[in-house]
């Protein structure tokens, strides 16, 4: 980051002094005011709540233009480096920052894979679960298990500790014996011959009796739905993630933090929201009369899978995604899927509806995320899950990133209180 040629300077009405502070300007995007003087020089926070115009950390791993409806990973754009590589490709180089060499590539593959096993111990955790627990309860209870039997990678201090391969590895692991655990089939072990995203399916869909098929065309479904979710610069969870590390917690316990605020229909939860509206909605003639609610502020209705605080133009994961959608239905022979007819409808119908129009409302990535995992045997609930397995990378090379940065703090946000002021405690007969 640079200093820019300008200055801002903030003036008070009532004739106090102002107060000048330097811009700085990034590779690409917006510049920013450095205000981190302003309660030394004027006694003074300033208030954003849900951080609309805060910068809280300076980056280079993920950069997105809502406007102009680009992700770039590490500066490379999503659509290329969705069809020129796998997830795992993706992984290094958010890590990395470069993108690998075929022999980089192999010696990650090699690593990654050799720690896909989790502690035997592991399964005893889930035992404690009730079989119909939510899945994402379930994983922020065995993600921040983790730490306690991994002690050799939690002194973060030193690099090689902060390496992600074990968060990586386990994540699909931990994932797939949710859904086990969730139907009441034995834990599928890992295989490590597979690919990362042909070894998910495999100890999903494999039962002790039956071999699941690997079906190329799923499997590269499932990769570009990781790659797509694999980075997202500083939304909900990865923020959280960033906030929790800025203590000096361990790895696996701000992983866990980043999970459960992935679980939000606001944010991770989106996509099985989507698919359970779609059912809901039911039928094409329905679509007007949902349309209306979601119009009406009194509803509490909202359009999921529309909408994003950064993408004001469309989101270029959800072009993505549709592809794949297309892909993996005339792969199952589903090209007629009553539920994917729906939500194309529906899409067509808010594109064309002045509410959405003038609110820049198009369809996220999870609009079509739903139906493709769902057709890939997926169960709703487990959709949060795939994505956290995806963003685990994210947030990793962020909190990485973050532990590194000699500009690091605690995060600590400030607050307009509004509150009592103080007073005396009264004695209790004298209380009401
Ligand atoms: N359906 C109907 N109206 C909407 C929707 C929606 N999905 N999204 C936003 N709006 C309306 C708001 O009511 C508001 O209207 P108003 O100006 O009349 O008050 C206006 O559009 C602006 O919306 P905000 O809530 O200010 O936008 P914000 O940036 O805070 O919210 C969010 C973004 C949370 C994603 C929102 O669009 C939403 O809830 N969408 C549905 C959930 C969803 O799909 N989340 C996935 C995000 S992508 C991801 O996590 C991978």
């Amino acid at each position: 980051m640079t200093t820019a040629d300008t200055k801002a300077t903030l003036s008070f009405s009532d004739g106090s002094p102002s107060v000048e502070f330097p811009i700085y300007k990034g590779s690409a995007g917006s510049e920013v005011i450095d205000i981190r003087k302003l309660y030394g020089a004027t006694g003074k926070f300033t208030y954003d709540p849900g951080f609309m115009s805060t910068a809280a950390c300076n980056s280079s791993i993920t950069y997105i233009d809502g406007d102009k409806g680009e992700l770039l990973y590490r500066g490379y754009p999503i659509e290329q480096l969705a069809v020129n590589c796998d997830f795992l490709e993706t992984c290094y180089l958010l890590l990395n920052g470069e993108l690998p060499t075929a022999a980089e590539k192999k010696k990650f593959e090699a690593t990654v894979t050799q720690h896909t096993m989790v502690h035997e111990q592991m399964q005893f955790f889930f035992r404690g679960f009730r079989r119909d627990a939510h899945p994402m309860a379930v994983l922020v209870g065995t993600v921040g298990a983790l730490s306690s039997f991994y002690h050799d990678s939690l002194d973060i201090t030193d690099p090689r500790h902060r390496e992600a391969i074990r968060l990586i590895a386990k994540l699909p692991t931990l994932v797939a014996m949710t859904y086990k655990y969730n139907v009441g089939q034995p834990f599928v072990y890992p295989r490590n011959e597979l690919s990362y995203s042909a070894n998910f399916m495999h100890m999903m869909f494999s039962t002790p009796c039956e071999e699941y098929k690997i079906n190329d065309v799923l499997v590269r479904a499932l990769d570009r739905i990781l790659t797509l979710h694999a980075d997202h610069e500083q939304n909900a969870s990865t923020s959280t993630v960033r906030l929790a590390g800025s203590s000096g917690a361990n790895p696996f316990a701000c992983i866990a933090a980043g999970i459960a605020c992935l679980w939000g229909p606001a944010h991770g939860g989106a996509n099985e929201a989507a698919l359970n509206m779609l059912k809901k909605v039911g039928t094409v003639d329905k679509i007007p009369e949902f349309i209306a609610k979601v119009k009406d502020k009194n509803s509490g209705i909202k359009l999921m899978g529309f909408g994003h605080r950064v993408y004001k133009n469309f989101d270029p994961r959800a072009k993505l995604m549709r592809e794949t959608c297309y892909e993996v239905l005339n792969e199952l022979g589903l090209h007629d899927d009553p539920l994917f007819k729906l939500a194309m409808t529906l899409e067509r119908v808010a594109l064309e509806d002045e509410y959405f129009v003038s609110r820049k409302l198009y369809p996220n990535v999870d609009f079509y995320s739903g139906i493709v995992q769902s057709a890939l045997g997926i169960p709703p609930s487990l959709f949060t899950g795939i994505f956290a397995m995806a963003r685990t990378v994210g947030w990793i090379a962020q909190w990485s990133e973050m532990i590194s940065d000699p500009e690091q703090k605690i995060g600590r946000p400030r607050q307009l209180f509004v509150g009592s002021p103080a007073r005396d405690v009264p004695a209790i007969d004298k209380r009401g």
